[in-house]
């Protein structure tokens, strides 16, 4: 079969034909669908029935899985899924809709801000495959923002002002914006913020794109309200609808993005039935900035 990609979105977005995810790729699907990741930064892959260990498999075609610890506040022995799969669904272990008040599925709706995954780790993620096992049958959609088509479109004194920033993201700036402000010590330390750059380059194809996401919350040397308007700024600028593709879930629909290109967020849906996604996240292999040294 021969992997070919039509545009879905004026500046990004590939829908894939030609590929069976399920099966083993050979050197010239997997360099096909690289390079269809380094120009679209999001593919999407119809009626892929995987499992697991497919997705995994699939997944790490394109380089080592990410270590999840340190990414979520769900205790090992709650989780429904196996090391290796990140659960993003609303589903306890039981396979239920997890309880109103469950602190787990109040964490988790920070994901319905924009960001990008695993901006809050010193070395931020390469890509993230979401396979839908459950589709809602509300709302959920995941909408995607292209932030090298943003970054474009900045004036040149806004693209020379944000050049050499640095943001520092922590989970707890993300969560923290929507009320959620107690964490035990434990977390307090896994949630440390990190730096990145605010400005990256593809490492490919040399794209700048602006590096935000809802767990920026500081920018080194700047006072915090300064830093926090300019970020809403750039992020308001970066998701207007010209920049914004809106996926709409079909059972079996396996979408991957490059976390370096873009943001995401989930829309809300309807908490009471079952939303069942499932991410692999494949590791990036580099920090985007210098860190501090903490004693
Ligand atoms: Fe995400």
């Amino acid at each position: 079969m021969t992997v070919a990609i039509r545009q879905l979105h004026p500046v990004f977005v590939g829908e894939v034909s030609g590929v069976d995810v399920t099966a083993p790729l050979t050197a010239e699907e997997v360099a096909a669908i690289e390079a269809g990741m380094d120009r679209y930064a999001v593919l999407v892959f119809r009626d892929q029935q995987l499992t697991d260990e497919q997705q995994m498999a699939f997944s790490r075609h394109f380089g080592p899985l990410e270590d999840a610890r340190g990414g979520n506040i769900t205790k090992p022995e709650d989780k429904r899924l196996r090391v290796g799969m990140n659960d993003v669904s609303n589903l306890g272990r039981d396979g239920r809709p997890l309880a109103r008040d469950s602190r787990q599925r109040l964490f988790n709706l920070g994901n319905m801000l924009w960001h990008s995954d695993s901006s809050f780790r010193r070395i931020p993620a390469r890509y993230s495959l979401l396979s839908a096992r459950v589709v809602n049958p509300v709302g959920g959609n995941t909408e995607f923002a292209d932030m090298r088509a943003a970054y474009d479109a900045l004036d040149p004194a806004t693209k020379a002002q944000i050049e050499a920033l640095v943001c520092e993201h922590s989970l707890m700036y993300s969560r923290g914006s929507l009320g959620m402000l107690d964490y035990s010590d434990e977390e307090r330390a896994m949630f440390r913020p990190v730096r990145q750059s605010l400005v990256r380059r593809h490492p490919v194809t040399g794209r700048p794109s602006l590096y935000l996401s809802s767990h920026a919350g500081a920018i080194v040397g700047m006072p915090m309200p300064e830093a926090r308007i300019l970020l809403r700024d750039l992020t308001e600028h970066a998701t207007q609808p010209r920049f914004v593709y809106v996926h709409r879930w079909r059972q079996w629909d396996l979408v991957m993005w490059d976390n370096r290109q873009v943001m995401h967020r989930v829309r809300r849906y309807d908490e009471s039935q079952p939303r069942d996604m499932r991410r692999t996240t494949v590791a990036g292999d580099a920090p985007t900035a210098a860190q501090v040294e903490v004693a």
